[in-house]
């Protein structure tokens, strides 16, 4: 089953895409023509985190809880490249994103 994604950030317009829950955030916003902060995709830096605004995720793989901690009770981050949505979503992050363009066959295949 597929979601509708948004991400946002301070200073940008929302993105939007959709993302399979069986693939990772980062993997689907790659596909859509975002490419989002990241560094080990592994889920072991925090380079990728992002709250989630409103909605679910599931963890693909393991992540690193050290980065999912904040000094705000209310905020709980997640880490995008190991997350898959399980409902639609609304993610924030404080990195911005690099648009790319998108082979119309990539797009196509997924
Ligand atoms: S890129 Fe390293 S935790 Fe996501």
């Amino acid at each position: 089953m597929d979601y509708q994604i948004e991400i946002r950030h301070a200073d940008l317009e929302p993105i939007q895409f959709r993302c399979d829950s069986s693939q990772t955030l980062i993997d689907a916003a790659k596909a859509a023509g975002f490419k989002l902060a990241s560094t080990c995709l592994r889920g072991g830096c925090g380079a990728c985190k992002a709250v989630v605004i409103s909605g679910t995720v599931t963890a693909l793989s393991p992540m690193s809880q050290n980065h999912c901690l904040s000094d705000d009770a209310a905020i709980s981050y997640q880490l995008i490249c190991v997350a898959a949505p399980s409902s639609d979503l609304i993610i924030e992050t404080e990195s911005p994103w690099k648009t790319r363009t998108v082979n119309p066959l990539s797009a196509r295949l997924g």
